[in-house]
């Protein structure tokens, strides 16, 4: 049993400790927003925030997660307007979309921290976050646009 407070709400997770919170929160919670690309914490489709920062749901079990809050792309903003999201609808950003709840709360949390990123810096930040498709430029300039307005 693990207790977390998941998008704002408090539950209750009856799963052995050892659980993946990836697996948890998809297979559990139903929120099915944070993706399983790698397994392996090597491509940010799991992204999601823990205690605010951005990390690798994929790589966290149950046991490492208790009394924690964490945020999935479904929890971000209430109507899916935060600043990220609202520049990634601008620029028409996702091609297939598999990876891009994991790099949307991956370009929030860096902007939690560094409100106006370098495009070295946002591109330093993102660097972890695969995308097959191939998207990166657009990615970069929708994190410029989030955080300048331009
Ligand atoms: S599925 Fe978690 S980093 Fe790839
Ligand atoms: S949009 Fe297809 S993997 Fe990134």
């Amino acid at each position: 049993m693990a207790r977390i407070t998941v998008n704002g709400e408090a539950r209750e997770i009856d799963a052995p400790e050892a659980t993946p919170l990836l697996w948890a929160l998809r297979d559990t919670l139903g929120l099915t927003g944070s993706k399983y690309g790698c397994g392996v914490g090597l491509c940010g489709a799991c992204t999601v925030h823990v205690d605010g920062r951005a990390e690798r749901s994929c790589m966290l079990r149950l046991g490492d997660v208790e009394g924690a809050t964490v945020t999935t792309i479904e929890g971000l903003h209430p109507q899916g307007d935060h600043p990220v999201q609202a520049a990634w609808r601008e620029l028409s950003v996702p091609q297939c979309g598999f990876c891009q709840a994991g790099q949307i709360m991956q370009a929030a949390s860096l902007l939690e921290e560094n409100p106006n990123p370098t495009d070295e810096e946002i591109a330093s930040a993102m660097d972890g976050n695969i995308c097959r498709c191939g998207c990166y430029e657009r990615i970069v300039a929708a994190v410029r646009l989030a955080a300048t307005g331009s």
